[in-house]
């Protein structure tokens, strides 16, 4: 089912924020063309519909997906609703982009590759949105981590501190019960980098965290918001790499908003993300020696929201499609980089070490 030279038509479903910027993205690219928009919101529609022209717009993606000639397929909705319209998706056959995190929850991470396989087609592409990998800085660490520039791999510290969750339609990222959790919301981005950097599987997560600052004073139908806005995750490795995320929601005041330190037997890796800078640091070479390096964008991003990431995922998602190859970010990536989450808030809320196997049973 590779689409080699043809012009990709996609659909998106939800085109709110992240929905907007893959559209900007995606007419950014040569040879693709959004068509069809779903949204159940219509100012969300209102404001996707103003960025092309002549797409048709439905509120129900059922009615898009059995009336649309569609190629590739969007889904950019809130979290609890990604299985349900997976498993939509996945029924047509068409190939497919789910946002991050693929689900709320382990379980209907499986539920959703169970249904993967059920429906499997050749050459179909099934993609997550964990594009943080892409970002310029980020893939640069990634390949002195693979090329051997730090030795064997030890440690990886990765912190964000940024502003907090924005407003979303509907309020739904201020409960815990339609993100996830922060830990899975947010930082299933970080534990996907992370596993990356380990090239191993996470076995336990001991984390501390609690709503200290943000969103207090919200309440939403009468329930008051509960979402996390700090926390320190760390992350055991099978092959004994130990990685911590560092996770503060309201560090406006932040040069930059992530930063990844990785240490190995030869070498101190780290990727400024907001300077996009990446630094060497060699043990033979000493405090003196490190080397600061600014990576450029490569030509024709779009930065959005995230640096050019998403301008990138998508083409290495249609080089996918082209081509006949398997996706790059599997939905056991969107699986792994989920239960490292899960397994955080659980360990902050039960205040102990969490196996990931405990998710699994
Ligand atoms: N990859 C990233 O870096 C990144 C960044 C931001 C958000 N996201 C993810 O993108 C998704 C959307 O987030 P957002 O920030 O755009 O939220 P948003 O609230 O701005 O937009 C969500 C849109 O989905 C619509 N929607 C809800 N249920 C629907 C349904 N059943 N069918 C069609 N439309 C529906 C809403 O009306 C809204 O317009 C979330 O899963 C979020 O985690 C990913």
């Amino acid at each position: 089912m590779s689409l080699g030279n043809k012009k990709l038509r996609y659909g998106i479903i939800g085109s709110g924020m992240m929905g907007r910027e893959h559209i900007r993205n995606l007419l950014a690219i040569d040879n693709c063309e959004v068509v069809a928009i779903s949204d159940t919101n219509a100012p969300s529609r209102a404001k996707s519909v103003e960025l092309i022209n002549g797409a048709v717009q439905f509120s129900d993606h059922r009615e898009m997906l059995s009336t649309q000639d569609l190629d590739v397929v969007i889904i950019a909705t809130p979290n609890h609703t990604h299985l349900d319209l997976l498993n939509d998706v996945l029924e047509t056959g068409l190939h497919v982009l789910v946002e991050k995190p693929l689900c709320t929850t382990v379980d209907d991470c499986l539920l959703a590759i169970d249904r993967d396989r059920q429906t499997h087609r050749d050459g179909r592409v099934v993609w997550v949105g964990l594009e943080y990998r892409y970002m310029a800085p980020t893939a640069r660490l990634l390949s002195e981590v693979n090329l051997g520039t730090c030795g064997k791999v030890q440690m990886v510290a990765i912190r964000e501190h940024r502003f907090p969750f924005l407003e979303k339609i509907d309020n739904w990222n201020r409960f815990t019960s339609n993100t996830g959790g922060t830990l899975v919301e947010k930082c299933c981005h970080f534990f996907d980098v992370m596993g990356l950097i380990a090239q191993s599987r996470a076995v336990r997560v001991f984390a501390s965290g609690d709503q200290d600052v943000n969103h207090l004073d919200e309440t939403y139908d009468g329930k008051r918001s509960d979402i996390l806005d700090n926390a320190f995750v760390i992350v055991d490795y099978q092959n004994g790499v130990r990685g911590m995320l560092d996770l503060s929601m309201f560090a406006e005041g932040s040069k930059n908003e992530q930063e990844i330190s990785v240490v190995g037997s030869n070498a101190k890796l780290e990727a400024l993300i907001t300077e996009s800078k990446i630094r060497i640091g060699l043990r033979v070479n000493g405090a003196t020696g490190v080397e600061e390096i600014v990576v450029e964008q490569p030509r024709g991003v779009v930065a959005g929201f995230h640096a050019g990431a998403s301008y990138l995922e998508h083409l290495a998602m249609q080089r996918a499609i082209r081509t006949g190859q398997p996706s790059l970010v599997t939905l056991q990536d969107g699986l792994n980089s989920v239960a490292v989450g899960q397994a955080a808030h659980l360990s902050i809320v039960q205040k102990r070490v969490v196996e990931i196997s405990e998710l699994f049973i």
